[in-house]
């Protein structure tokens, strides 16, 4: 089995223990924001962060992913990974020796402060914080489940914190995984070309974003609010403000509320 962890970008180095892939064209791209990825499906990756501006950073080396296929991992002849859940019910589960020995690859090859993630329908609600704080890390390494999910001894072994995307069960980690990867690389230096739409979006001050507009100035009788037309710098931000509070408040009361507490 191989260690080398596939690599999807300009550059695939990453400084390992074996010394001959410092010889070759593998150097790691050091200073580069880490996906790390556990799968049963390596090849849905990048996916849609191949795409647009995630896909041009990735290109550019301002982030990089790595992908390490659970498969190769599993046991006997067919590699198999998963086995009926103990105790007995419906599906089966992601065996605990077949990931750790992903999970410790994953380890070697990880660099500075990368959490460990298992994207999960029962764990903690994924935010724009959170994306924030994964964001200022090296990176992220991210176990996708499949079936029931995962022998729960790995998690406890190796203290993993669960992250859910939502209140509803996916058939894998694989989305979320690229989900959460999105919210994180678009908050890096570089990735946007204008780094204050990160400052004025949703969640940036604990409110939803204020509506947008563009051209036409006029489009089936509905017309651009004039104060965005005015050129009065200081309305249209009092404007937007008042739109964003209106917003929050009406549709999101809980995070209305949390931004009192917060203030
Ligand atoms: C069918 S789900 C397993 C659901 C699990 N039996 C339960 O009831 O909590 C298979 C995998 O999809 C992923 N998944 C499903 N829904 C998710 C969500 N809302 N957020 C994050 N990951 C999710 C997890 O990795 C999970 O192990």
């Amino acid at each position: 089995m191989s260690d080398a962890p596939k690599s999807h970008g300009r550059k695939t180095i990453r400084p390992t223990l074996r010394p001959q892939e410092l010889m070759t064209d593998r150097p790691s791209l050091a200073q580069a924001w880490t996906a790390q990825i556990i799968t049963l499906f390596p090849d849905a990756f990048p996916g849609l962060l191949g795409q647009s501006l995630t896909g041009k950073a990735l290109k550019d080396g301002l982030w990089q992913l790595e992908t390490i296929d659970l498969r190769p991992y599993g046991e006997g002849k067919h590699r198999n990974v998963d086995d009926t859940p103990a105790g007995g019910g419906a599906g089966m589960v992601l065996r605990a020796d077949v990931v750790g020995r992903a999970v410790e690859t994953a380890r070697r090859q990880s660099r500075g402060r990368m959490p460990m993630i298992y994207l999960s329908p029962r764990g903690r609600p994924f935010d724009q914080a959170m994306a924030r704080s994964l964001a200022d890390c090296d990176g992220v390494t991210m176990l996708c489940g499949r079936f029931e999910g995962i022998d729960q001894r790995v998690l406890d072994h190796y203290g993993i914190e669960e992250v859910s995307l939502g209140d509803f069960v996916l058939t894998g980690g694989e989305l979320p995984a690229q989900v959460l990867i999105d919210a994180c690389v678009r908050l890096r230096p570089g990735v946007l070309g204008n780094a204050a739409s990160t400052e004025e979006e949703s969640f940036s001050d604990g409110l939803l974003e204020h509506p947008q507009y563009t051209r036409p100035t006029e489009w089936q009788g509905h017309e651009i609010p004039p104060v965005l037309m005015s050129g009065n710098h200081g309305e249209i931000a009092k404007w937007r403000r008042a739109q964003a509070e209106e917003l929050t408040r009406a549709r999101r009361p809980d995070l209305w509320a949390k931004r009192g507490t917060e203030e």
